[in-house]
């Protein structure tokens, strides 16, 4: 029974109405790291929509918090500040035994990307052998984020098509055996590595880290049926993988670029994948990648504490799903802030079909058609939870919550994902100045319905004492943030 109701029975007197408040209690005492950030991954999206005049309103939109015009309407920029850049596997050329690259017939052109490595005689990218003027969209999009302040990881999703078994980057052809042929290992590590010594000499990028593989465990990159690029690791070939690829890294000097691995496609996944690593595969990864395709479920407390156990940073590095209002996205991201305790957090494809994409476009046409209610539930996290601030122990899991030290901001985001509307109150009781009593909370409400508002600002929270609240309708989410905080 609630304190409040308990009173109300001592003296005999139950009023008809008493409801206990729903108060959450953030712990400063309790911290989850500094954040790195949120972002999005290149790959399609970019090579659709990458080039031309309009590539600079995106980049604005998604790499910088200003407010855009696009499509003639007034949006906030997200301030996304993480870019992932996808090294291409495709080719069109004979290689020197006179093989080509075999087709999934399913991949559609927009999906090929483009690769730099064409002909495995030389492994000097000075030569010929090596065609750096492709992929001219995804490139420019990457240089448009990194100018505006992004920090960049290069990642595969296939070793180039001749490197491969099948000659097919859509996978092997059941899906459950390795593709990348035993010979090529160190060839595999020998891409990447010279796409990052070419992005630091000539495009002005420093990778701040290199993934080899995409959803490495999964049995569904089949080469024939395939829609897009795709292989198959085991976790013995990963191992080896990763150990040539951070020969190739330091061998050129790129000692600032960790490798990150392996961008398995769920929570559990990773915890099984992380178990199994060789213990010399382990001491070269700076940093293990998770995508979020389990969403309400899997074990994110169980990675969380062996990626802990094993000393490494932890990012969500991909996530999406086909929910356009962002209900799902919303309550997914919470269970990641709160089990989870990643330090980024990177959508999939900010432009993809209706529902996935928070623009929502045709990357075959190079069309789009509007902007989801997704996009506005994002903005509620990433304009206010920016990079550098420490994550804080939340003291409930529909609530996150960020500080930042230097201007002494406490940033609280926080959702009603629930059919009813409810009153939540926040006490910061636990720090050491929760506020100035009676200040200004700035407060900022998306709905995550079809046709709801759409991050609007208002300036009619207070604290008082060290609390305040605020009454959330049905399947809302707010941010507030919290002047003069000390923890
Ligand atoms: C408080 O509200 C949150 C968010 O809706 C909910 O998850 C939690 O169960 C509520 N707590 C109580 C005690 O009702």
């Amino acid at each position: 029974m609630p304190p409040s109701l308990r009173v109300a029975a001592l003296v005999g007197l139950l009023p008809s109405v008493v409801l206990a408040a729903n108060v959450t209690t953030p712990n400063p005492g309790t911290t989850y790291g500094t954040w790195d950030g949120w972002g999005t991954s290149l790959a399609w999206w970019a090579n659709a929509f990458g080039g031309g005049s309009s590539a600079t309103t995106l980049a604005n939109l998604f790499f910088t918090t200003e407010t855009v015009t696009f499509d003639g309407v007034s949006l906030p920029g997200l301030g996304l500040n993480i870019v992932r850049y996808n090294a291409g596997a495709c080719s069109f050329n004979a290689d020197p035994d006179g093989d080509t690259m075999v087709e999934s017939p399913d991949i559609p052109s927009i999906k090929q990307m483009a690769a730099f490595w064409t002909n495995w005689e030389s492994t000097d990218p000075t030569t010929s052998d090596w065609t750096w003027t492709v992929d001219a969209n995804q490139r420019n999009m990457l240089s448009l984020a990194v100018q505006r302040g992004a920090i960049a990881e290069l990642f595969s999703n296939s070793p180039v098509w001749w490197m491969l078994y099948n000659l097919n980057p859509s996978g092997s052809n059941d899906g459950s055996s390795d593709n990348l042929e035993s010979w090529n290992y160190d060839q595999h590590a020998i891409y990447l590595a010279n796409i990052a010594q070419k992005a630091k000499e000539s495009w002005g990028v420093t990778f701040t880290s290199v993934e080899a593989f995409n959803e490495p465990s999964a049995t569904y990159w089949v080469g024939t049926d395939g829609t897009q690029e795709g292989c198959h690791f085991d976790v013995s070939t990963m191992s080896s993988v990763i150990g040539y690829l951070s020969t190739e890294l330091s061998s050129r000097g790129l000692t600032s670029t960790i490798i990150s691995a392996s961008d398995e496609e769920t929570y559990d996944l990773a915890t099984s994948t992380l178990s199994q690593y060789t213990s010399a595969a382990l001491s070269k990864i700076g940093r293990i990648n998770v995508h979020g395709y389990e969403y309400g479920g899997g074990r994110r407390d169980t990675l969380y504490s062996a990626v802990k156990a094993a000393g490494k940073k932890l990012w969500n590095s991909e996530y999406g799903e086909s929910d356009a209002t962002g209900l799902s996205l919303a309550s997914n991201l919470m269970l990641d802030l709160y089990w989870l305790h990643n330090t980024a957090w990177v959508y999939w494809q900010v432009l993809d079909v209706e529902g996935w994409g928070l623009i929502t476009a045709d990357i075959n046409s190079a069309t789009t058609s509007g902007v989801a209610q997704k996009y506005f539930v994002l903005a509620q996290f990433t304009r206010h939870i920016r990079p550098g601030m420490t994550i804080l122990s939340s003291g409930q899991a529909n609530t996150a919550v960020a500080y930042d030290a230097s201007s002494k901001l406490l940033a609280i985001v926080a959702i009603n994902n629930a059919a009813s509307s409810q009153v939540l109150e926040f006490s910061l009781s636990e720090f050491a100045t929760p506020g100035t009593s009676g200040a200004l909370v700035s407060r900022w409400e998306t709905q995550m319905v079809s046709g709801g508002i759409q991050y609007e600002e208002f300036s009619d929270t207070f604290l008082s004492g060290s609390t305040f609240s605020a009454t959330f309708p049905a399947n809302t989410i707010m941010t507030f943030e919290v002047s003069n905080v000390v923890l």
